[in-house]
């Protein structure tokens, strides 16, 4: 494999040219690179984006000469284009044509903190496979695209993916120049490994655009398609929604943060592939469905990359319906803010008798809690009995009295007798209450 691998290499073509875009300037200039006007044209024209982008963002990566910027400008969008290093030949062309583009030297990695907001349309032509953390890259872009990312990239299959489709997808992995005598060219994906890895990025959709020469071209959408007219299954129920790991309904766009939601529907079977979950404004794909015990369905996703911080709603879908009307909410990159806890009781969660609990092994205490934020879970609310922490199986919304009922779990070695019992969160806590284990 090495041979042909080490044969793509374009670098003395490139530089008898000077220029890796054609241009063809207003005043007739022409200007002959490695990539013809004519590919430009046409790989431009697959894009299925609007021709008149009046009012869109658009973000190009990597965009050397610049000839994808300035198109995108040519059709009316307000345009910024990154690249690691000053390429002269973008700058010529930026005040031939008299371009408002604005040009950012930025390496790919710096973008979350680059305070560029977000774009309608990212494109992300030919970078790809010149990154060491490639799934890394496509979060990034995925986060800065609100409706749909075009990535092209090197990949190692572009005439022969179809024939193998449904085998494990594969990328190869270049340690230093192996690639075109290039020693920033680090990966080489399939075609199905660089649309699973777009999808497990965090877009909704991932469509295959087209392959030329050892490239291919993929679209990706943040937003689900269109509810289909007039459907006629009914939505399914969305019952709950959680953080998988923690059972809370926080969640962190800095970690790796999974969604658990349950729900109910008059389907016999449902697959990953007919599901359509919205978080915020974004669509998310499925990982994971399965029946659960009590006939409902569970099922897991990704949370999406790029959430506004705060409550972001969450509802489903199935591909034949329309959602219901319940809608449940997450929070994102919400602090937990506490002034004051008041622990107005505690007792046995089965019986609901007062400063006691009765061993056995479903015991639980109850606490009713005054203070707790909106954002309070089961992960972030802490029942102490003793020095031991209790595992808080329930956190109840808040009364008339904006009081919440904590559930924790007594375990059934816990030794019989009196027990300080107190609740806490965010470091705050509340006054102790004498519990009895009985
Ligand atoms: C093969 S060219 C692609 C040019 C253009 N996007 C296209 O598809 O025709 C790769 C571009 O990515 C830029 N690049 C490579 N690594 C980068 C990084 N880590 N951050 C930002 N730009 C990078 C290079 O400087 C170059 O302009």
């Amino acid at each position: 494999m090495h041979e042909p691998r080490r044969g793509k290499d374009f670098s003395q073509e490139l530089a008898e040219k000077g220029w890796y875009h054609s241009f063809e300037l207003p005043d007739g200039t022409q200007i002959e690179g490695y990539n013809r006007i004519d590919t430009l044209r046409s790989r431009y024209a697959r894009f299925p984006i609007p021709a008149d982008l009046t009012g869109k963002r658009v973000l190009d990566i990597g965009a050397w000469d610049g000839w994808f910027s300035f198109e995108a400008e040519r059709h009316g969008a307000d345009v910024t284009a990154i690249d690691c290093v000053e390429v002269p030949n973008f700058l010529q062309i930026q005040k031939k044509l008299g371009s408002r583009v604005s040009y950012r030297i930025l390496d790919f990695y710096e973008l979350p903190e680059a305070g560029l907001g977000a774009f309608d349309f990212v494109f992300c032509l030919g970078i790809l496979y010149h990154l060491k953390h490639p799934l890394l890259a496509l979060e990034i872009v995925c986060a800065l695209t609100t409706d749909t990312a075009i990535v092209e990239s090197f990949v190692t299959d572009a005439n022969t993916w179809r024939e193998h489709q449904d085998e494990v997808p594969t990328m190869e992995f270049y340690e230093t120049d192996e690639l075109g005598n290039q020693l920033d060219n680090w990966i080489g994906p399939s075609v199905s490994c660089l649309m699973a890895m777009c999808r497990a990025a965090g877009f909704a959709r991932v469509q295959f655009l087209h392959t030329t020469g050892y490239h291919a071209g993929v679209v990706c959408h943040r937003k689900w398609e269109a509810i289909p007219p007039n459907p006629q299954a009914p939505p399914p129920e969305l019952l709950a929604v959680a953080n998988s790991r923690t059972f809370g309904i926080n969640f962190s766009t800095r970690k790796e943060e999974y969604l658990t939601c349950w729900f109910r529907t008059a389907n016999e079977t449902v697959t990953r592939d007919q599901l359509r979950l919205e978080v915020g404004p974004f669509g998310v794909p499925a990982l994971y469905v399965r029946p659960d015990e009590t006939g409902s369905w569970l099922a897991n996703f990704r949370l999406p990359p790029g959430l506004p911080a705060g409550w972001n709603p969450v509802r489903l879908r199935l591909a034949d319906t329309a959602f219901a009307t319940t809608v449940l909410r997450i929070a994102v990159d919400q602090p937990l803010r506490v002034e004051k806890l008041v622990l107005e009781g505690a007792c046995d969660g089965t019986t609901w008798n007062a400063r006691e609990v009765r061993l056995s092994d479903a015991a639980f205490i109850s606490c009713w809690v005054a203070g707790l934020p909106e954002n309070c879970d089961r992960a972030n609310v802490g029942v102490y009995l003793g020095e031991s922490k209790l595992r808080v199986q329930y956190v109840g919304t808040p009364d008339a009295h904006g009081m919440r009922q904590i559930n924790a779990i007594l375990p059934v070695d816990t030794a019989r007798g009196e027990y300080p019992c107190r609740v806490e969160c965010a470091g705050v806590r509340t006054e102790a209450s004498i519990l009895t284990v009985i």
